[in-house]
């Protein structure tokens, strides 16, 4: 089965992530190398701020859909956005407006969403809650590039304790981002905290959409059905609204990291 990737800004014109066409097949071709066959879109969006338009992004994933067809690049385009922990998602949430627009594939089940690089608002959990109050799951994008949640696990536990999903950069667990960041990936891993691996690509190098080298790097250390869990199993059960399942991990392939911190998943 071929990886599914919940999270990427292939999408030219709407954030940092691809700038033009040209970009935009060169992520494409490069995913479906690395074993991608299906990719949310799900450039930056700011409630606060309102940086672009939902029916602009459904009619760009269009577009571009075709592009790939016309081309001959067996990726399928996906749906989403990736929305700011911040207090117009709070507003949203709570006013009754429409946040199902935002969930991934549309579908009102999951909501991937991130937090400031540096800190945690306080209201984070305040706002998820909110999210989950609509009757929608968030995804909390790459605890482990804060700076804050990287080094306290027990926070990001928290969350998971109350029904919020954790996905993890693929390039963190190649140490893209540094060193504390790829220990706080492995430690949510080997916690059972984190149950998506995704690219968040932004360009064909660097950030890039291959998944192949988070899988391998998964399959030495945890087992091939965890490469299976993290990157197919569970990305497909989300675009499905489906429950996510815990992923198996080989326990004496496990990284050792969550020594560092307390330990348990508890759900
Ligand atoms: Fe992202």
């Amino acid at each position: 089965m071929p990886f599914t990737d919940l999270h990427s800004h292939i999408l030219p014109g709407f954030d940092d992530g691809a700038s033009d066409d040209t970009e935009f097949l060169d992520m494409a071709r490069i995913a479906v190398r690395g074993g991608t066959a299906r990719m949310a879109a799900t450039p930056h969006y700011d409630l606060e701020n309102p940086n672009l338009e939902l029916p602009a992004v459904l009619a760009s994933v269009a577009e571009h859909s075709e592009l790939l067809r016309g081309e001959g690049i067996a990726l399928e385009l996906i749906p989403g956005v990736e929305v700011r922990i911040n207090a117009g998602l709070y507003d949203l949430a709570g006013g009754g407006g429409d946040l199902k627009g935002p969930t991934l594939r549309c579908n009102g089940r999951y909501l991937l969403c991130d937090l400031p690089l540096i800190d945690m608002p306080t209201a984070t959990a305040d706002i998820l809650f909110r999210v989950q109050l609509c009757g929608i799951v968030p995804i909390l994008a790459h605890p482990e590039r804060n700076r804050f949640l990287s080094s306290r696990l027990e926070a990001v536990r928290a969350l998971v304790e109350r029904g919020v999903e954790v996905q993890i950069n693929s390039g963190s667990l190649e140490g893209l981002y540094g060193k504390t960041a790829q220990r706080s990936a492995l430690a949510l891993l080997d916690e059972g905290l984190a149950r998506i691996v995704a690219s968040d690509a932004h360009k064909p190098n660097g950030r890039s959409p291959d998944l192949s080298e988070a899988a391998r790097i998964i399959g030495r250390q945890y087992g091939e059905k965890a490469v299976r869990f993290l990157l197919e199993v569970n990305p497909e059960l989300a675009l499905a609204g489906e429950d996510l399942v815990d992923v198996p991990l080989e326990p004496q392939k496990r990284s050792g990291r969550s020594r560092l911190f307390a330990r348990g998943r508890q759900r």
